[in-house]
């Protein structure tokens, strides 16, 4: 079975060496060594100024709306995973969609626009980098400047995409990322926010631990969204092999690219300033028919791609349903084919093989 995705395993010892120091000093959670460890290297590894790791990707998107004391509605993308838009609406906040770019698949800096044009009471814009691509960055800030909104950018995605030479988790007032088993970097469940305002920082991090300011005081409505020592160990073991991670998934992908070049496909256009990391390996089928024969045919040979992201998540059941022309295009065409570490080129060519018999039949 080949899935379209397989969690990266680091070897075992490494991970219980960590195990048995947590059994010595027997802490667990709440702030302890591990996790302050692994905010260090993360910030290293990635020349940011502040990160705080916590419980997942959807907790982080929830701390980043409420920290800023967003109300009213928020701007968002269609094509994104169903966490982008529950976390708007989670948050007693109203989505409000603009369509996606047919190229890049990334929310349309001018549909932002036209909202922003149409709407009261915009307070945000939540875009998410798709499959850790970055978006339209410097013309959604401008777009943010002239209207006065805040920018959430949900860069689950993007571990190890830089954009402009920085990390792409810079841009924005708050990024969020999310550290989940499926990610290239994980801890097998987690997520962070990272902003450069040191004072959202101090807000999220009374957030993330109840709203406590002291032991016995409360000065915020906070949640529990701590991480555990025993994830923060995994994501300091998987530190260690993020450049091989990274590197396996560029050779990985480059050899996709060179066995589909004459399949009837199109790829996603990346951001020309992006150093990408490859997070996914996305392509689009010219028909919606096209795409469920492809599925069909990888299935019966027990080959998992994925419908990502299907569909629109303008039809969940708690929006308004808005039609929006290239996304439901798009969702109905795309699929995400497997790519992990362990991912071999055999099976690459085999994935390949059956794609272009499928189309040339
Ligand atoms: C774009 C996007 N946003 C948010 C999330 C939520 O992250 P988590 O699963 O860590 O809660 C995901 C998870 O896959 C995602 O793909």
């Amino acid at each position: 079975m080949i899935p379209v995705t397989k969690p990266f395993l680091p070897p075992m010892e490494e991970y219980n060496k960590y195990i048995a120091e947590i059994w010595n000093r027997q802490w667990l959670t709440n702030n302890g060594p591990l996790v302050n460890e692994l905010e260090l290297k993360l910030k290293e590894f990635l020349n940011l100024k502040h990160l705080l790791f916590l419980t997942n990707g959807t907790i982080a998107l929830q701390i980043a709306i409420k920290a800023m004391g967003l109300k009213g509605k928020i701007i968002t993308t269609p094509f994104s995973y169903v966490a982008t838009t529950s976390s708007i609406v989670w948050e007693g906040c109203e989505p409000v969609f603009a369509d996606i770019d047919p190229d890049t698949l990334n929310i349309d800096p001018d549909q932002i626009e036209k909202k922003l044009k149409a709407e009261q009471n915009i307070c945000a814009i939540l875009a998410t980098h798709v499959y850790g691509n970055p978006c339209d960055i410097d013309r959604i800030q401008s777009l943010a400047d002239r209207y006065k909104v805040k920018i959430i950018y949900d860069a689950a995605h993007c571990f190890g995409t830089k954009y402009k030479g920085r990390s792409v988790f810079e841009y924005g007032d708050i990024s969020t990322v999310s550290f989940h088993a499926t990610k290239l970097f994980h801890t097998i469940e987690g997520g962070a926010v990272i902003t450069k305002d040191a004072e959202l920082l101090r807000k999220m991090s009374l957030l993330r631990n109840f709203g406590h300011d002291g032991p016995y005081q409360f000065s915020e409505l906070g949640i529990n969204g701590k991480n555990s020592e025993m994830h923060a160990a995994m994501g300091l073991v998987n530190l260690r092999y993020i450049r091989q991670i990274l590197q396996k998934r560029k050779e990985l992908s480059g050899y996709y690219s060179k066995v589909l070049k004459n399949a009837d496909v199109t790829f996603v256009k990346l951001h020309d300033e992006n150093e990408y990391n490859y997070s996914y390996y996305p392509v689009l089928f010219p028909t919606d028919q096209m795409t469920n024969k492809v599925i069909d045919e990888l299935n019966k040979n027990w080959i998992y791609p994925r419908r990502y992201f299907y569909p629109s998540l303008t039809l969940l059941p708690y929006v308004n349903a808005t039609h929006m022309p290239v996304t439901d295009l798009v969702s109905s065409r795309v699929l995400c084919l497997p790519l992990f570490h362990t991912l071999t080129i055999e099976e690459i060519d085999f994935i390949a093989r059956i794609i272009l018999r499928v189309q040339n039949n």
